[in-house]
């Protein structure tokens, strides 16, 4: 069997020829390179147990022990993903990259599918390279050695919840009083494992760009934003059974889609530490 990266249109590509259970040194090397150009990575006809999944992960590097998300009972390392039929709200549905709250934000995730709805609850990526790759000469000038103010407060903390914005979330995601990050990354960052470059902000977690005036940066942020959304930077990823993804937080973005009212949807995640971004 002989490990084939296909790209896949607007974001990621579509990895065939390998067993996740038993990867070898060769392709976790070649699957590092493919993060580090496409940003995501699709996998189909996998079975993957809890065991295999983090014995998978711990090979890209550390395990992070999810601070907000119930974990799946026995395994902590893994973070439960999870809509129950009768819930109105899933997790994940804004356009976001985990983590860049963090100091050292982490690496990726890898989502593996338990139970999934008969149709419905696709995940869209975006690709944050070829969102910077796209931007006018003037824009990455101006870009250039800009900060951003990323925040985990406003989205898992208690004041979140108060504004009964995310109250049915609550039991799901959890331990308020431990969303006290606040971390400045570089708006362009280099992909640790490439050096391709990639924006670095999201609608979720970044809250101000730190050199500029509120509104100025608000509407910097708006404008990258909206640039980001573009169809030819997104690619819409349809769950089956078997379908394992690993996204890499520092080139992609993503977003759950709630369509499918009345059924259940079960992921278990588990996200990897990364490095500092320069
Ligand atoms: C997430 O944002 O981690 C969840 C993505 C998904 O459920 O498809």
């Amino acid at each position: 069997m002989s490990m084939t990266i296909v790209p896949a249109g607007g974001a990621g590509a579509y990895v065939t020829g390998v067993n996740l259970n038993e990867v070898a040194p060769p392709e976790l090397h070649q699957m590092k390179d493919t993060l580090g150009q496409y940003g995501v990575m699709f996998f189909r006809k996998q079975d993957m147990s809890p065991e295999a999944h983090i014995l998978f992960a711990e090979e890209f590097g550390a395990i992070n022990i999810n601070r907000f998300f119930t974990p799946v009972a026995e395994y902590p390392q893994i973070a439960q993903v999870l809509k129950e039929a009768d819930q109105k709200k899933n997790i994940g549905e804004a356009w976001h990259t985990d983590h860049s709250y963090d100091q050292i934000p982490a690496l990726g995730s890898i989502l593996v599918a338990r139970e999934l709805p008969k149709t419905g609850g696709d995940t869209l990526f975006i690709s944050m390279f070829a969102a910077y790759d796209a931007l006018s000469d003037d824009m990455k000038s101006k870009l250039e050695g800009l900060t951003a103010v990323h925040s985990s407060r406003h989205v898992f903390g208690k004041a979140a919840y108060l504004a009964g914005k995310d109250n049915e979330l609550l039991g799901r995601l959890g331990n308020t009083d431990a969303a006290t990050q606040d971390a400045i990354h570089p708006l362009v960052i280099d992909h640790p494992f490439s050096g391709r470059k990639a924006l670095y902000v999201n609608p979720e977690f970044t809250v101000r760009i730190s050199e500029l005036p509120a509104s100025q940066g608000s509407e910097l942020l708006e404008e990258l934003y909206s640039h980001c959304q573009q169809d030819d930077f997104i690619h819409r990823f349809q769950w089956e059974d078997g379908t394992v993804v690993f996204w890499d937080n520092r080139a992609s973005w993503h977003k759950a889609l709630n369509d499918y009212p009345g059924e259940r949807r079960y992921m278990h995640r588990i996200t990897i530490e990364g490095v500092p971004l320069v």
